[in-house]
């Protein structure tokens, strides 16, 4: 699956305007989801902008309610985003209808149907991707988690690095928070960039995907600039050690 290095999370984006923005600025990976009540935005937005379809990686996923109901429910999604297809589709979490055998077997069914090219996971543990890897005999395309300065769980980079999927940070920014932790501030400034902008750095130097989000045009530049800063290992290695935790979205 080859995602974007950077993509624009859009949970909390209502504004057409803002998708067309960022994708006129080069965002090429969009991330939505049927909980965010805003696949319409975001498939205006797409509209609006007007670049092939194909060269966008646009990604939505699952409700936990939705979860057997899989064809419908994505049928739906695709209504609302005005699109034949999506590039990946993610079960959201694996809670509620979810049932690994028969939800995996129809969301790998609208894959070989061509309504789906990917079939990827969000907030899944190392035991639910082997359940994964039981059920369809392959790893997910993805799996988009919490991962950011201040919660790096390092057994699930070390599944995806030991199954060779990208891993997808959602919150890269700690929702706001990055700005107030001392390592990263620290790195930030050796560089003459933000806070922010050294955790995206950091999550990119890693090999993680991260999918800001950005409702400011300041805020999209500044997000994609993070692809062209360089951290050197010390820079890595003091936002690794950084021992507060603060999960954002806990269980
Ligand atoms: N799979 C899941 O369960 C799950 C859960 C949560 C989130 N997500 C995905 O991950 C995406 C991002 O996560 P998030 O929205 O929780 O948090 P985030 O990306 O860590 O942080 C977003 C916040 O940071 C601000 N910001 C963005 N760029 C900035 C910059 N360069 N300088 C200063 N502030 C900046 C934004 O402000 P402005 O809006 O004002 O620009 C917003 O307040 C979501 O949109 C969603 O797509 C997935």
């Amino acid at each position: 699956m080859d995602i974007p290095k950077l993509g624009l999370g859009t949970m909390g984006i209502d504004d057409p305007a803002t998708i067309e923005t960022a994708i006129e600025m080069g965002y090429r990976h969009l991330d939505t989801a049927q909980i965010y009540d805003n696949e319409a935005a975001v498939g205006d937005g797409i509209d609006r902008a007007g670049v092939d379809r194909d060269d966008l990686v646009v990604a939505t996923k699952l409700w936990i309610d939705q979860l057997d109901r899989v064809r419908e429910s994505t049928e739906e999604s695709l209504d609302r985003l005005g699109l034949d297809r999506v590039d990946v589709l993610y079960v959201h979490r694996p809670k509620g209808e979810y049932d690994p055998e028969a939800t995996l077997a129809a969301l790998d069914e609208l894959r070989e149907d061509g309504i789906a090219d990917a079939v990827a996971v969000s907030n899944f543990e190392v035991g639910d991707l082997d359940r994964f890897r039981d059920v369809l005999g392959r790893a997910p395309a993805a799996n988009q988690i919490e991962y950011h300065p201040l919660f790096q769980p390092a057994d699930r980079l070390a599944d995806a690095r030991d199954h060779d999927y990208p891993l997808v940070a959602y919150s890269p920014l700690a929702g706001g928070e990055a700005r107030d932790v001392d390592a990263v501030v620290e790195v930030a400034d050796r560089h003459g960039v933000t806070p922010e902008q050294a955790s995206l750095a950091w999550l990119l130097e890693k090999g993680i995907h991260p999918i800001p989000k950005a409702s400011s045009r300041e805020h999209l530049e500044a997000n994609r600039a993070a692809l062209d800063i360089d951290l050197d290992a010390d820079d890595v290695e003091a936002i690794d050690g950084i021992e507060r935790e603060n999960e954002l979205y806990p269980e």
